[in-house]
């Protein structure tokens, strides 16, 4: 078992039955529905939206949020430690197009803030949350259907980071971390 596992049985219970619930980059598509569908089952103060946008009013109001540049390592970790957090939901990433138009700030954001929360989520013993995308097959990927384990060579950015994330992921869950 790794020391992720082990540390992640031991407050398996309070973390599932009452989590304190962390969202990066909240304001884009995905975040706002699922911090609210949280918030319905676990309690308004028990999912922190964070993001480096200004939210909308509507979204202020309906709940805790707070700025938070996944760059920022130090201030990341001040938020996870001083609100106990215990699951880490990160949604912040440069999508195709975008990351397309300022490949550099993508590897930064994609990559970077990847690393920056698994090694939080490590340090922390946190529930950890990163989507992967459709993005992370390439045109060489076998289609209809394309199986889990194929050739994967995206030729965006932002596919070669969800690719990165994948297999990030999976080492970082086995015995070896
Ligand atoms: N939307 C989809 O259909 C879809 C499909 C597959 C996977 N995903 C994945 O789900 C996640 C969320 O997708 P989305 O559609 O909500 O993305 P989005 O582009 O709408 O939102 C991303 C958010 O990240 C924020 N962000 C950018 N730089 C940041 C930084 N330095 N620190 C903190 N936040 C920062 C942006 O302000 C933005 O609000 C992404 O990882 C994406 O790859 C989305």
């Amino acid at each position: 078992m790794s020391r992720w596992n082990n540390m992640e049985s031991s407050n398996a219970n309070t973390s599932q039955e009452n989590p304190r619930v962390l969202i990066t980059g909240g304001l884009g598509q995905l975040g706002v529905g699922l911090a609210q569908m949280l918030r319905n089952q676990y309690g308004p103060e028990s999912v922190i939206l964070s993001d480096i946008k200004k939210p909308p009013s509507h979204v202020y109001a309906s709940g805790p949020f707070v700025y938070a540049d996944v760059l920022d390592y130090k201030h990341l970790r001040e938020l996870i430690v001083n609100n106990r957090i215990t699951w880490l939901v990160h949604y912040s990433a440069l999508l195709s197009a975008v990351g397309e138009a300022n490949v550099a700030l993508a590897r930064k954001i994609n990559i970077t803030g990847l690393h920056n929360v698994l090694d939080l989520a490590l340090e922390n013993c946190l529930r950890l949350f990163v989507p992967s995308t459709i993005g992370a097959f390439g045109p060489s990927s076998p289609r209809d259907p394309a199986p889990d384990l194929c050739v994967q060579r995206p030729r965006t950015i932002y596919g070669v980071s969800k690719v990165h994330g994948e297999l990030m992921g999976e080492v970082s869950n086995s015995s070896n971390f």
